[in-house]
C-alpha cells in the first residue's frame, strides 16, 4: 500500500494538485538556496544584458521542483515557456518544428530530456550553440542540407538521470544544477504553504510530522497532506495535529521514517537474498519485482541519502545503518560486503 502510494504519487502526479501549489516566483520557492541563488543571478545578468539566459538543464529525482524552477526561470525572464518531453519527440521533424516556431528569448523546455533519441538529440548541439538547425530536404540524389538561422531561445531540460546524458549534450548546458531531497524542515515550510492555499487547519508540529515521512520531497508530501486531511476530516474534526498525522500515516503504511514499503523490500532482499550485497541492480529489480528503472530513479537515491545502501562499483550494498533499520543484526567482520 504504502509503496504504490510513494511510486503512483511520484510518477503520475495530480495535475490539478500541482498546478495550484506550484510556486511561481523564486520568493515562494523554498529550500535549494545554492542553487535557487545561482539562477537568480544567471537570470538578472541575463536581462540586464538584455540576453536570453544561458541553456539550463535540471537534473535530481522526481518531485523535487524541476518543473516548478523551469516555469519559475521563464517567467522571471518574461519569455513565452513550451513544453515537450523527450519520449515525445519522435522524429527530428517534431523537434525541427518546435524549434522553428520558437520566438526570440522563448524557452523550451524539454522534460526527461535523457530519453530524448540519439538522432534527435543531433539536431540540437548546433541549435543550443549557434541557433542554426541543419535539415536536409528532398531525397535520393536531390538531398541537400539546408541551414535555418533561429531565434535565440533558451533551452531548459529536466531530467532524473543527469548520468545518462551524452557528454556532447551535457557540455551545451551553461547552467546546471542538481536538485536535492530537502529536509524536514523545509518540507514542513512548503506544507505550510500548501495548508494556507488548501485551507487545511495544521498545527506546526503536525506539519513536521507529515514532512518527516515524505522522503524529502515536496511533491510526496503535497499528496501526503491531502490525504491527512481527509483523514481529518472523517476520523477527528479536521484540525491536523501529530497525533491526526500519525495515525493517518501509520494508516498509509508510510513509516516513521518516511521508509515505505517497497524500500524496506529493497533492503530486506539485499540483506536475505544476496547476503547485504554487492547485488547489481537488475538482479535486486527482479528479487523485488520492479523495474530496475524505478529502483534508480526514486527508491535507491533517498536509501543512498539516508545512508542505508551504499553504491560500489560492484553494486549496492546494505550498511550497518540499514540491518538496524530493519532490526537484522549485521554480521561480523566485512562478511556479505557490509561497509
Ligand atoms: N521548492 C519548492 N517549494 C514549494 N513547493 C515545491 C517546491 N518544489 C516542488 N514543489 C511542489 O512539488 C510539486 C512537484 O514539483 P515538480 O513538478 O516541479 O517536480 P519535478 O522535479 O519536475 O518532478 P518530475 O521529475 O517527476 O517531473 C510542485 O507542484 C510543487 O507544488
Ligand atoms: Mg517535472
Amino acid at each position: 500500500m504504502g509503496e504504490r502510494l510513494i511510486n503512483e504519487v511520484l510518477k503520475h502526479p495530480d495535475s490539478a494538485l500541482e498546478s495550484t501549489l506550484r510556486p511561481a516566483a523564486f520568493s515562494e520557492f523554498t529550500g535549494q538556496a545554492k542553487s535557487r541563488e545561482r539562477l537568480e543571478i544567471s537570470v538578472e545578468a541575463a536581462r540586464r544584458r538584455k540576453e536570453p539566459l544561458d541553456h539550463v538543464l535540471l537534473s535530481g529525482p522526481p518531485g523535487l521542483g524541476k518543473t516548478t524552477l523551469a516555469n519559475i526561470l521563464a517567467r522571471a525572464m518574461g519569455a513565452t515557456l513550451r513544453a515537450t518531453s523527450g519520449p515525445t519527440l519522435e522524429k527530428a521533424a517534431d523537434l525541427a518544428g518546435l524549434l522553428t516556431n520558437l520566438e526570440e528569448g522563448d524557452v523550451l523546455f524539454i522534460d526527461e530530456i535523457h530519453r530524448l533519441q540519439k538522432t534527435i538529440e543531433e539536431y540540437l548541439y548546433p541549435a543550443m550553440e549557434d541557433f542554426k538547425l541543419d535539415i536536409i530536404i528532398d531525397q535520393g540524389p536531390n538531398a541537400r542540407s539546408v541551414r535555418l538561422n533561429l531565434p535565440r531561445f533558451t533551452l531548459i531540460g529536466a531530467t532524473t538521470r543527469a548520468g545518462l546524458l551524452s557528454a556532447p549534450l551535457l557540455t551545451r548546458f551553461g547552467i546546471r544544477e542538481r536538485l536535492d531531497y530537502y529536509p524536514a524542515e523545509q518540507i514542513q515550510s512548503i506544507l505550510q504553504r500548501a495548508a494556507g492555499l488548501l485551507r487545511v487547519d495544521m498545527d506546526p508540529v503536525g506539519a513536521l510530522e507529515i514532512a518527516r515521512r515524505s522522503r524529502g520531497t515536496p511533491r510526496i508530501a503535497n499528496n501526503l497532506l491531502r490525504r491527512v486531511r481527509d483523514y481529518a476530516e472523517v476520523r477527528g474534526d479536521g484540525q491536523i495535529s501529530r497525533e491526526i498525522a500519525d495515525r493517518a500515516l501509520g494508516m498509509l503504511e508510510i513509516d516513521e521514517h518516511g521508509l515505505d514499503e517497497m524500500d524496506k523490500r529493497i533492503l530486506e532482499t539485499a540483506i536475505l537474498k544476496f547476503g547485504g550485497g554487492p547485488v547489481g541492480v537488475a538482479s535486486l529489480a527482479v528479487a523485488v519485482g520492479e523495474e530496475a528503472d524505478t529502483i534508480e530513479e526514486v527508491y535507491e537515491p533517498y536509501l543512498i541519502m539516508e545512508g542505508y545502501l551504499h553504491r560500489t562499483p560492484q553494486g549496492r550494498v546494505v550498511t550497518e545503518l540499514g540491518y538496524r533499520r530493519l532490526q537484522i543484526p549485521p554480521p561480523t567482520g566485512r562478511q556479505g560486503g557490509l561497509l
